[in-house]
């Protein structure tokens, strides 16, 4: 029997446990603990279908189980989509006593937490996170949402699942490209809050690229340990949370920007954490070592570092206006004291802030 790591989020009678492990889909007993009632809807998409949901499907025979296959894609994590679980939920007469269930990645993920948040006005609902992004980050934490024109993740509530199940297997059917994008939110956990697991990455990145499967399923621990601990901590985002969101603010100003189209969300990150790391630096906050560690990590995993070039300064800083972490009219941004080390703050020189958007030269 393969190993199975299971850590929890303290979140009082809200807690959960996430499981990690591979294999976990195919066993069908670790989901019914968590189902409620007797009807079950699975929200995936078109690209995950016909990979996993049979066999999900077969393994909850004794529910009244439907299924919406949405189509794949961040530009479809919106309103519009999101209806469309209204309607299989409405047509197939599901009560409040059913439960939704997320197999997918983080698109599918808020999508379906949000879904569940809103429907009869709460339903439970159980995330099976399939790319290394969501298995290290949106599935856990209880952030639901989709994105509106104008902003990312603008529309959305917080809303705890009744636990996580990460099968590691299903990601040796996911592409190198998304991989890596999973990566960067395994980097930025290092970065804003565990400097000796930073260390670890850099000696053992090679063996991530390669799907190591130890090597994979210590960093998904690792990093969902950090997670839950932060979110334990502040569910809501009043305070600590917000460090969670490192190099996000220019990041999603970047995929805003983008529509949605172009680059993924740990692609738009990764650049956002070396201006964090820049910016930071320019502050004298940390050294210019700290920065090259950054990028040259962020590097090896074949990501961004610099931003889009066509992407203004005046652009960032009109996107950005609309942050989340924007409070009474003023920018917040989470910033670096160091490795391992992140705080949030408005008390930066708006100066050094302009000068790094304005600055951004092609980089290798
Ligand atoms: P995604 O959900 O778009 O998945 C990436 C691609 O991989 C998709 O094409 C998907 O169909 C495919 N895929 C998924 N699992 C697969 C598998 N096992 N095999 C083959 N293909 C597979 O993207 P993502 O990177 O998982 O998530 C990004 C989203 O997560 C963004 O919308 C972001 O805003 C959100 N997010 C949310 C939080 C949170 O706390 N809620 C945190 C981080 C990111
Ligand atoms: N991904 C940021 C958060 O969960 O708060």
């Amino acid at each position: 029997m393969k190993k199975q790591r299971e850590l929890r989020v303290d979140l009082g009678d809200r807690s959960y446990p996430i499981v990690i492990g591979e294999g976990l889909l195919k066993q069908p007993n670790l989901l019914t603990p968590f189902i409620f009632g007797q009807q079950v809807l699975v929200v995936t998409n078109e690209t995950i279908a016909p990979l996993y949901l049979e066999s999900i499907m077969a393994g909850l025979s004794s529910y009244q189980v439907e299924s919406v296959v949405l189509p794949d894609g961040e530009k479809y994590k919106n309103l519009e989509t999101l209806n469309t679980i209204f309607d299989t939920l409405l047509s197939k007469k599901h009560n409040r006593t059913t439960t939704l269930i997320a197999l997918g990645g983080g698109v599918i993920g808020d999508m379906t937490g949000f879904a569940a948040a809103c429907y009869q006005r709460g339903v439970n609902f159980i995330q099976l996170p399939t790319t290394l992004l969501a298995q290290v980050d949106s599935s856990v934490g209880g952030k639901t949402a989709v994105n509106h024109p104008m902003g990312k993740n603008m529309i959305g509530a917080f809303y705890q699942p009744q636990c996580v199940i990460a099968d590691t297997g299903t990601l040796n059917t996911l592409d190198d490209r998304q991989l890596r994008a999973g990566l960067a939110e395994v980097i930025k956990y290092g970065l804003i809050a565990d400097a000796p697991f930073f260390n670890w990455l850099e000696e053992n990145i090679n063996h991530l690229l390669d799907r190591d499967p130890e090597a994979l399923a210590y960093a998904i621990e690792r990093s969902c340990e950090n997670k839950a601990k932060v979110v334990s901590l502040d569910e809501r985002e009043g305070g600590v949370r917000a460090i969670l969101n490192l190099g996000h603010t220019f990041g999603h100003a970047i995929e805003t920007y983008q529509s949605y189209k172009d680059w993924l969300h740990g692609e738009a990150v990764s650049v956002g954490m070396v201006m964090a790391a820049k910016l930071s630096n320019a502050l004298g906050w940390i050294p210019e070592n700290d920065v090259s560690r950054t990028k040259e990590l962020l590097l090896k995993c074949e990501l961004p570092v610099s931003a889009p070039k066509d992407m203004s300064a005046e652009k960032f800083l009109e996107l950005m206006s609309v942050d989340k972490k924007v409070l009474d009219g003023s920018l917040r941004l989470v910033l670096l004291k160091s490795i391992g080390h992140a705080v949030v703050t408005s008390d930066f020189d708006p100066n050094c802030l302009n000068t790094l958007l304005e600055s951004r030269v092609p980089e290798g």
